[in-house]
């Protein structure tokens, strides 16, 4: 008991992880159960499951999966963890990382050593069930036989899954860790009609880019700043991402305002942090801090008085994996210094010097004296 409380509280994730898995019925029953020999019918080329296996042909899709996070869901950070997990903990991780069963069984069998071999999110965890292909349309002949339409592959229902905690997850401030969904749902994107394809998926590519993306989160933050008489006037929203900016509990962003002296030297004034910052303690459990996150259209507004005479800069600054390399990992390698097997230890380690380096100037712009009238500041970066 003793073990689980730890490990729980370690973890962005809490107690309870059975019920972060918001099983959807039917399709999405996660894991996704083993599929079995293929049926006797199946030329030899498809009956390999594997992801360079659909790759021989669809080689479009498979250039950009392998680009993409969900070919990279077995992680060092998720690996890292798993041998001092207890076993419905693993399950659970399991159930979104490696989700189809057979993955799961590797584990078992082999542990870490097999780890690096286990299937992550692949085309056959979505597309495949029993070895029947599904897709957004029916195709009558194929090498593997009629595909099956199924409409959620079009709709936000299809991510959510594993985008979104269950309502029974614990929540903080009334959200649990993971809300994608349901902020979309919230959004003017639902009631549109514009689902996380339409943006994670333009033209049916499957590179699913994110925040590690700069050019896509570009998109995202709407970002202008002026000066004026008094100094600063920062305007920044959330006008192009369907969901919180950014939506998970990891990542941040950070506005910095700062003066220009007459020397030159840039000299940091104000820091704005857009996250949404958890804590845990043994006293308190899980707390939320803050959550400085932009919701869907929201914009607001940062000044910073400032000498008519000096110059100013605005930098923003996003740090896609901060949480778990500032917090979560060091707070692992602490806690389980004495107990981790070597090749773990290195493995978060990996992780977290991995998080660290994935951090980007997103923009920066430039802004002059007070010249009498109000001026826009100009891009020096990103825009
Ligand atoms: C031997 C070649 C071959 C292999 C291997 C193969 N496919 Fe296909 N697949 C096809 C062809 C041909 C079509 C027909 C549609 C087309 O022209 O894209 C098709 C169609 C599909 C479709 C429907 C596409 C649409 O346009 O609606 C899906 C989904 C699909 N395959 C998934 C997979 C997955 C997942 C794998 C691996 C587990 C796989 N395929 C392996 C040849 C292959
Ligand atoms: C409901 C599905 C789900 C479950 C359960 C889940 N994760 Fe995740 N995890 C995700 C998603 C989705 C992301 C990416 C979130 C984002 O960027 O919005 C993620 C991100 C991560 C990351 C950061 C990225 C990386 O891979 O380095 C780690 C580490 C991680 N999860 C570990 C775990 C561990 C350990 C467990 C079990 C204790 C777990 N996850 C359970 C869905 C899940
Ligand atoms: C995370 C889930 C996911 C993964 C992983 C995934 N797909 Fe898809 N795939 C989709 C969705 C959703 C669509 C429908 C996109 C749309 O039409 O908006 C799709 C569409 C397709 C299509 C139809 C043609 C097209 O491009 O619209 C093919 C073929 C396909 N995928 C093959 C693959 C192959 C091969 C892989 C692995 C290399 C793969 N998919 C991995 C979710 C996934
Ligand atoms: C209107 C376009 C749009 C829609 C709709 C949308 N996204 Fe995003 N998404 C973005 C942009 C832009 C980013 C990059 C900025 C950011 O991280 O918020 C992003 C980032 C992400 C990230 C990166 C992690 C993070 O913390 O931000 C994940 C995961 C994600 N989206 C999943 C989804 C899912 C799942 C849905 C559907 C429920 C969805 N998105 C709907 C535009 C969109
Ligand atoms: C079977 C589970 C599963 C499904 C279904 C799924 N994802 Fe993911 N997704 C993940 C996991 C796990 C991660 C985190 C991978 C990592 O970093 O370890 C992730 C990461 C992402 C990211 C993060 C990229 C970044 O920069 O951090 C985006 C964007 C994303 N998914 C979009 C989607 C969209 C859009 C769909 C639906 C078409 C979808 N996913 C369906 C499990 C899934």
């Amino acid at each position: 008991m003793l073990q689980i409380a730890l490990v729980c509280s370690a973890f962005l994730l809490v107690c309870s992880l059975a019920s972060l898995v918001k099983g959807g019925a039917d399709y999405w029953s996660l894991p996704i159960p083993a599929q079995g020999p293929p049926p006797a019918e199946t030329i030899e080329l498809v009956a390999d499951l594997s992801a360079p296996a659909c790759g021989i042909c669809h080689v479009q899709q498979f250039a950009d999966w392998q680009e993409s996070w969900h070919a990279r869901s077995v992680s060092p950070g998720l690996l890292g963890q798993l041998d001092q997990l207890d076993g419905g903990t693993v399950l659970s991780c399991l159930a979104c990382h490696a989700p189809r069963e057979e993955a799961a069984a590797r584990w078992w069998t082999e542990g870490l050593k097999g780890g690096a071999g286990l299937a992550p999110v692949d085309c056959t965890a979505c597309h495949v069930r029993a070895h029947i292909r599904y897709g957004p349309r029916a195709r009558s002949f194929t090498p593997h036989g009629p595909v099956i339409a199924e409409s959620r592959f079009r709709k936000s229902d299809f991510c959510a899954p594993c985008h979104q905690f269950s309502e029974k997850a614990p929540r903080f401030n009334g959200k649990p860790l993971q809300d994608t969904y349901a902020e979309w749902r919230r959004s003017r994107y639902a009631k549109l009609d514009i689902s996380c394809q339409a943006c994670h998926m333009p033209g049916g590519r499957h590179r699913m880019s994110g925040i590690h993306d700069p050019e896509l989160t570009r998109r995202a933050l709407g970002l202008s700043a002026r000066r004026t008489a008094a100094g600063l006037e920062v305007h920044l929203g959330n006008q192009g991402a369907g969901h919180a900016l950014p939506t998970y509990v990891t990542p941040r962003l950070v506005v910095t305002l700062a003066g220009i002296t007459p020397e030159g030297m840039v000299e940091p004034l104000l820091n704005h942090v857009i996250a949404r910052q958890m804590e845990w303690s043994e006293e308190t459990g899980w707390r939320e801090l803050a959550d400085t996150r932009l919701l869907p259209d929201q914009w607001q507004t940062l000044t910073l008085a400032l000498p008519a005479e000096r110059r100013a800069r605005v930098k923003v600054q996003v740090d896609p994996g901060y949480d778990y390399h500032q917090r979560v990992y060091p707070a692992l390698l602490h806690r389980w210094a004495g107990v981790l097997e070597p090749a773990a230890r290195d493995l978060l380690e990996q992780a977290r010097l991995e998080g660290v380096a994935a951090s980007y100037t997103l923009i920066e712009l430039e802004c002059g004296v007070w010249s009498g009238q109000e001026q826009e500041c100009v891009s020096v970066q990103g825009f």
